[in-house]
């Protein structure tokens, strides 16, 4: 049997028992000098502590979610039965950030088969969408939150269908067990954590809907306080119905009627979502979008998500460069950020829904192009701003690069099973609390459909991600795969964070790869990275610190919050090492 139960053990102690066992690790003691300060996040950051476990681990958002995938995991459930029952409760206990009313992508690792496969969960735009959604009687742009909240912005759900298609192909537990924690918490309560306690105060339009209303605040409109014991009866009696009778019922009768009456019944800004488009969803099996980095494969989710792209993109650019000898600071900084200029470039002009516009996917993360991309790099000066590429095999199109967009939200999972697979899911309702409205059976709904681009031509050509009927809007998430060189399963990682998620995503990998860091450390190490605009910097942590240097380079530095929610598990000699982000509320267990 295995000798180390479900315990968290010291990070130094893991540190040094690895830096023992692996000589991958031999670099952490002096990855340990670059522990980050502790920045200040918008509900306050608690330090986390590196996860171990030897038979199976999970990391999420929060402990209640990650206790109940543990419990699955615990019953003898696949990665996949842990992710539903994580979900489910996530959708409860973090409900600004995913749920059922939302959409997903899925890496799944399969280690009997030895197989990635990924799956597109993510929401679409319904039939009678057009290209001008987002645009007011003037021609121009709405306002963000016009926008978002209401039902033009609620895009069909994706994320039942998704862990329904899941369960069927790698779930081991019965489909109604694996709701069993939520229905409990939900009929029975939970307390109200700090971060939800606190998004709650901060929010205004959430307090408009009356549904919403009457579950998150008192009568006095004073959000549910810190402990309070939140119950959801309307949410277990949702969560009983997809029990017993599938994802099926979600998408048509009583439950697809609720969503479309407060879709469409909205007051002010109604949607325009039919019972078709529901029962029309479907999830898609995407080719995983696997590149090298290093002796390493990374595995992700190709479009309508930039996610993977980006990110392969950013590793292929800093490739040439030794960071594990630069270490966490102003010189590897300025790399990647550089390459982060370049691969959001690319981004903006060639990324959206595939069904929509011919994305050159494989020619974007082709070695030889991102050498010639890389190339426009220079040590001494920032090049400010960069300009898309020629990729190889594009397909002649004319298109229009996409302005900036405001994308927040969303949650991450990883997890491994004791056979070895895992889930990498990243999981949305988009804005926090989404928008804004809650259907009667006790759910937020999303505002997926504003991260299409809201002008959708320039110059007399489109916008690969303006809005059409029935298209999926390009998202940033990354759900992440890494295999070492024979390979092994290495690493699960993740985060949320709209666009950022890929600066996320890559200062994790680059932590783990090259600095040698744990998860924790990787996770908790300050942001950083490029959205082809300043170069950011986490505000209070070491990386802002950097900003000096980086700015007699050319640089123009903005240091700004940056509230990951990274969730990261590794496999070691010593078994699964897991960090999940101290700017909120998760923990990485297993037994
Ligand atoms: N809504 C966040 C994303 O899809 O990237």
């Amino acid at each position: 049997m295995i000798a180390i139960k479900h315990r968290v053990i010291p990070l130094a102690a893991a540190a040094l028992l690895c830096s023992m066992l692996a000589a991958g690790f031999q670099q952490a003691a002096r990855a340990q000098t670059a522990l980050p300060a502790a920045p200040e996040a918008a509900t306050g950051r608690t330090q986390r502590s590196l996860g171990h476990a030897t038979q199976h681990m999970v990391a999420a958002a929060n402990p209640l979610a990650a206790e109940a995938g543990r419990q699955i995991l615990r019953a003898g459930g696949s990665a996949v039965d842990a992710a539903v029952a994580v979900q489910l409760v996530l959708n409860l206990v973090e409900p600004q950030s995913s749920g059922i009313g939302g959409g997903a992508f899925m890496v799944h690792w399969d280690q009997a088969v030895r197989k990635v496969v990924t799956l597109d969960g993510r929401e679409t735009a319904p039939a009678a969408a057009k290209p001008e959604r987002f645009l007011g009687p003037d021609g121009r742009p709405l306002g963000f939150m016009a926008a978002v909240v209401g039902g033009r912005s609620v895009g069909v759900p994706g994320t039942v269908r998704l862990l329904e298609d899941a369960h069927k192909r790698w779930g081991k537990l019965p489909w109604a067990q694996v709701f069993e924690p939520a229905i409990k918490l939900a009929e029975d309560g939970f307390a109200v954590s700090p971060r939800l306690n606190g998004l709650l105060a901060g929010e205004q339009a959430l307090r408009s809907d009356p549904v919403a209303r009457a579950y998150f605040y008192d009568e006095a409109g004073k959000p549910r306080d810190v402990g309070f014991v939140l119950k959801n009866p309307a949410f277990a009696a949702t969560l009983r119905s997809l029990a017993r009778d599938g994802a099926a019922a979600f998408y048509t009768g009583p439950l697809a009627a609720d969503i479309l009456a407060t879709v469409t019944g909205h007051p002010t800004n109604p949607g325009d979502m039919t019972a078709a488009d529901l029962a029309g969803y479907r999830v898609i099996e995407r080719e995983p979008l696997c590149g090298r980095y290093r002796v390493y494969t990374i595995c992700g989710v190709g479009p309508p998500s930039s996610g993977a792209i980006a990110v392969q993109q950013i590793l292929g650019m800093v490739e040439r460069f030794d960071l594990g000898r630069l270490g966490p600071g102003a010189n590897a900084v300025h790399w990647i950020s550089e390459a982060g200029r370049l691969a959001f470039a690319d981004r903006n002009l060639y990324v959206g829904d595939p069904a929509f516009v011919d994305v050159p996917s494989a020619g974007l993360i082709d070695p030889a192009y991102l050498n010639t991309r890389a190339n426009l790099m220079s040590q001494e000066r920032s090049m400010g701003t960069a300009r898309a590429g020629e990729p190889p095999r594009r397909r002649a199109q004319l298109l229009a690069p996409s302005d900036p967009q405001i994308e927040y939200g969303t949650s991450h999972i990883s997890i491994v099973d004791k056979d070895g697979n895992a889930v990498s899911m990243t999981t949305t309702i988009e804005d926090g609390f989404g928008a804004r409205i809650m259907t009667k059976g006790g759910f937020l709904l999303n505002n997926e459909l504003t991260d299409f681009n809201f002008v959708p031509s320039a110059n007399g050509a489109p916008v690969a991600n303006r809005v059409e009927p029935g298209k999926r809007p390009r998202s940033s998430m990354a759900p992440t795969l890494v295999f070492d060189a024979f390979g092994r399963l290495y690493a699960v990682v993740g985060s949320p964070g709209g666009s950022q998620i890929i600066g996320y995503v890559v200062k994790t990998l680059v932590g783990l790869l090259d600095w040698r860091l744990d998860p924790q450390q990787a996770v908790d190490l300050g942001n950083f990275g490029s959205r082809n605009g300043p170069t950011e910097l986490e505000r209070g942590s070491e990386a802002e610190t950097w900003g000096v240097t980086l700015q007699t380079r050319g640089h123009e530095v903005r240091a700004i919050e940056m509230t990951s929610g990274i969730q990261a598990i590794i496999v070691s000699p010593i078994g699964f090492l897991g960090g999940a982000d101290s700017r909120r509320e998760g923990v990485a267990i297993g037994d």
